[in-house]
């Protein structure tokens, strides 16, 4: 009756969002306190002070028109101006704000760049496990998601990647910090990368793009990730505040053309093209502004960072398989049956909300989002232990269920 394709999009819902929904329900009926929600990746911290600082400020001392109104379809020129200077000042990489488009954050940004770089057919390489709904994206932008395997630390496969990437390779899409596993790629890794995709590029006499996904990259427990921009010059870094700033529910984000690129300026046409087309123009003005005003700052990761900590030690310890999380907020761990959807199930039995690994591109894994607040995980530990009891019988029992295929 309707578009085949949507109606069908609309009613399967991500895996993700049909788990929080449940989560809502079952914590209406039972308390919120006894259900232990991991499903989301909604920030647990509040934004740091300067959010609410400028909200304030802007509130009172700007008229309703500079705050509400319209701007011009990639964003304000001031706040383009301020992100292409931090791009340029924080990671030492040439940057115009003329290749800055401000969209309604990452998932905006992934439509939009995906629309503007592929023409109908062409490959987008993907590590596995990835964000879901990049399938949904580069299925929407007409072109096909090749996965690609990583290593036993979820690290990139440079191996895979040289090899899946082939003459209708479009681009390679990477995202680190990584959601669902926690991965953030070394500076060698990624240089490697560039030198794999600059090969490829001559060896077919076209571009292959690095698309990085960034919205975690304040996130990291160790060493700041390298900027994509500084190993490979056809790069296009798609951001969002959602993360870093605890904005999620504001959408706000930005794509960011690296002025090395081939044909940048082209580029950025076909990405104001693609907003124009897909309805994303003039992102929420009033948190452009503010975006714009709290550049570089970061909602407390150490908290997070305390959650890594004690759901990592707790669940090794009673002899979940894992693998310590460098960055963003979530932990991959490996289920007690190889069925992750049946063990997702089972988990639900303990009122433990996580998400199982099928729709992430791979099998035998759920996601246990620890963005929540640190007392949830603490009382969620006898489920946790419980749950694997059910499983492995005795709390402890360290028999390693975990192969990687
Ligand atoms: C890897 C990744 N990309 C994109 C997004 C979408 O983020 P946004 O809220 O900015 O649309 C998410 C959200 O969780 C994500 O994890």
């Amino acid at each position: 009756m309707f578009d085949r394709k949507m109606t069908e999009l609309g009613k399967e819902r991500s895996a993700i969002r049909e788990l929080f929904e449940y989560g809502n329900a079952r914590k209406k009926q039972i308390g919120e306190e006894k259900v232990f929600d991991f499903s989301i990746g909604n920030p647990s911290v509040p934004a740091p002070a300067c959010v609410e600082d400028e909200i304030v400020r802007l509130l009172q001392t700007e008229p309703a028109e500079k705050l509400h109104g319209y701007s011009s379809a990639a964003g304000l020129p001031a706040v383009r101006k301020a992100v292409a200077s931090y791009i340029q000042t924080t990671f030492g990489v040439p940057m115009s704000e003329d290749l800055v488009y401000m969209t309604c954050g990452a998932s905006a940004s992934l439509v939009v760049a995906l629309s503007a770089l592929l023409r109908a057919g062409e490959e987008v390489v993907v590590p596995v496990p990835y964000f879901p709904e990049y399938a949904v994206f580069v299925d929407a932008a007409g072109g096909k998601l090749v996965p690609v395997s990583t290593d036993e630390r979820f690290h990139l496969d440079l191996g895979a990647i040289e090899r899946a990437i082939g003459e209708r390779t479009r681009a390679v899409l990477v995202n680190s910090p990584n959601n669902p596993t926690g991965a953030v790629y070394a500076e060698e890794e990624m240089r490697a990368l560039g030198e794999i995709l600059a090969k490829k590029s001559a060896e077919y006499g076209a571009p292959v793009f690095l698309v990085a996904d960034e919205p975690y990259r304040e996130l990291v427990y160790g060493e700041p990730p390298v900027y994509p921009m500084a190993v490979y010059k056809d790069t296009v870094v798609l951001y969002s505040f959602s993360k870093s700033l605890s904005l999620a529910g504001e959408r706000i984000g930005y794509i960011a053309v690296s002025p090395q690129c081939g044909h940048a300026d082209e580029l950025f046409a076909a990405v104001c093209g693609a907003g124009r087309a897909h309805g994303y123009v003039c992102a929420p003005v009033l948190f452009q502004r503010v975006a714009a005003a709290c550049l570089g700052m970061v909602s407390d990761v150490g908290a997070y960072r305390a959650n890594r900590d004690l759901l990592y030690t707790a669940l090794s310890d009673m002899g979940y398989a894992c693998i310590v999380p460098e960055g963003a907020f979530y932990l991959f761990v490996k289920t007690l049956e190889p069925d992750a959807k049946a063990f997702a199930e089972q988990a639900k039995a303990h009122e433990l909300l996580l998400v199982p690994s099928d729709s992430f591109g791979v099998e035998g894994y759920v996601r246990v989002s620890y963005c929540v607040a640190r007392e949830t995980i603490e009382r969620s530990l006898p489920a946790f232990a419980a749950l694997y009891a059910h499983y492995r019988g005795a709390r402890g029992d360290r028999r390693a269920p975990f192969r990687r295929k």
